[in-house]
């Protein structure tokens, strides 16, 4: 098992850029699934979460290859598959779950294994499943699956409006509405660009999909799609995780190849704490003030502050010269990372949802533990600014959603390496 070992205390300079998104490759994979044929998704970042999905397709009996330099994905799904997602893979990596709206909307049947929990919440799919059902598609859990199937042969069209705003749950429901026969119309959708890019892929296909990316999304069912050529996204939370890097006192960092409008509320953050950012041709620049400003950050779902960025923004705010609250609304046990920074010699406590963090004037490197895909990537950036030497434990949580990220950052000057552990 690999460690990441950082010597902090350089400040970073110069440019980053960022791979295709993997919450936007994940469920444009999982859409090859609604059409015969040869796919093709490009832009795909070479992660473990992406290879998982692509050996979860090839159990169904599809054939799938990764192109030389590993960012384009072709799927050739074959006049029959096995729509079955074991638990072996589904354990491995819970948005798996996204097979299930495209199996049971083009082949009338899905074996889906739940998820089961996860570091940071119960994470159910309640949702999804309501979701499903509300489309005509009959649902019993048994033995640990997802049993589903559409007794008339197809889906059929109808309003359906989520509990609560859920991504994975959007994106089930609104590939399943794709080939259902009629109109459906759903509400409360989640309106991350992750959602917004998954539609725009179906359309490639020949879906009839308005409204993704604001509260109401319409679908109007169609009875064939065609094999689907997309490149995915840039990937905003990595793009974010750098600007955090980027943020830190001292480092002057441009991370090329994001979409700025898709992280206004981080940057607004990043502004408060301090932090100079500006748009430059190709992305964003930020420098880091010499002692950031304390800040308070509220997560929530898009537009609003990313669950996914609250570990990194809480490393900026551990230097912060005052105390900051961060409140995490969207799962309800997100603050994983609280204590591994404790043992950098942050200053950190937990009120229920929310953490105060009263700023120190520096961290110091010790070995910490990843909990998280998340919470990895906080202690990666909190390894850069202590004094001394980080190693962070568990980097596969890490692969799972960075990109070989010390390759990314040793060019900025980082002293960072991957070492056996
Ligand atoms: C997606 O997870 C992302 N994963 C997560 O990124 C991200 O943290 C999350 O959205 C929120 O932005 C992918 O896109 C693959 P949700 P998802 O359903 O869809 C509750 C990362 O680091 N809920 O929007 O699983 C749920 O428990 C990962 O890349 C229900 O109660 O998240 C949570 O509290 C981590 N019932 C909230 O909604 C449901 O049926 C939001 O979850 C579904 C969700």
């Amino acid at each position: 098992m690999d460690k990441i070992v950082v010597e902090g205390g350089v400040p970073l300079r110069g440019s980053v850029r960022v791979s295709g998104a993997k919450n936007a490759a994940l469920p444009a994979i999982a859409a090859a699934l609604l059409a015969e044929g040869d796919h093709v998704v490009r832009n795909v970042p070479d992660l473990a979460d992406v290879r998982t999905m692509g050996r979860l397709l090839a159990h169904m009996g599809c054939a799938v290859e990764r192109s030389a330099d590993r960012h384009t994905q072709h799927v050739r799904v074959p006049s029959t598959v096995k729509a079955e997602a074991p638990y072996e893979l589904v354990k491995t990596m819970r948005a798996s779950v996204v097979v299930l709206g495209p199996l049971l909307a083009r082949w009338g049947r899905a074996r889906v294994s739940l998820p089961g929990g996860c570091a940071i919440g119960a994470r159910p799919i309640d949702q999804h499943l309501k979701g499903l059902a509300a489309l005509g598609a009959e649902i019993r859990l048994e033995h640990g699956y997802v049993e589903a199937q559409v007794p008339r042969g197809r889906l059929r069209g109808t309003t359906f409006t989520f509990d609560g705003q859920t991504v994975t749950g959007t994106e089930n429901v609104m590939m399943a509405a794709a080939l259902a026969e009629g109109r459906t119309i759903l509400r409360n959708c989640a309106r991350e660009p992750e959602v917004t890019d998954l539609a725009a892929a179906l359309r490639r296909m020949g879906a009839r999909i308005e409204g993704a990316g604001q509260d109401e999304i319409r679908v109007e069912g169609v009875e064939r799609l065609r094999p689907l050529d997309h490149a995915v996204i840039p990937d905003r939370i990595e793009a974010g995780t750098f600007l955090l890097a980027g943020a830190l006192p001292g480092c002057d960092v441009t991370v090329t190849g994001c979409t700025p409008p898709e992280l206004e509320a981080l940057v607004e953050k990043l502004r408060a704490a301090g932090a100079e950012v500006g748009e430059v041709p190709g992305g964003l620049r930020v420098r880091g003030p010499a002692r950031p400003r304390p800040t308070d950050v509220r997560t929530a779902p898009h537009p609003g502050f990313p669950t996914d960025m609250q570990a990194q923004m809480m490393v900026l705010l551990c230097l912060a010269d005052g105390s900051s609250r961060i409140t995490e609304t969207v799962f309800e046990n997100r603050f994983m990372h609280v204590q591994e920074l404790l043992r950098l010699g942050a200053d950190i406590t937990v009120e229920g949802k929310t953490a105060v963090v009263r700023g120190v004037p520096a961290l110091s490197g010790a070995p910490v533990m990843a909990s998280d895909l998340r919470a990895s990537a906080a202690l990666v950036l909190a390894g850069l600014a202590a004094r001394g030497t980080t190693e962070v434990l568990r980097v596969y949580h890490l692969d799972r959603g960075y990109e070989r990220i010390e390759e990314k950052l040793e060019p900025l000057g980082a002293r960072i390496s991957r070492v056996r552990a």
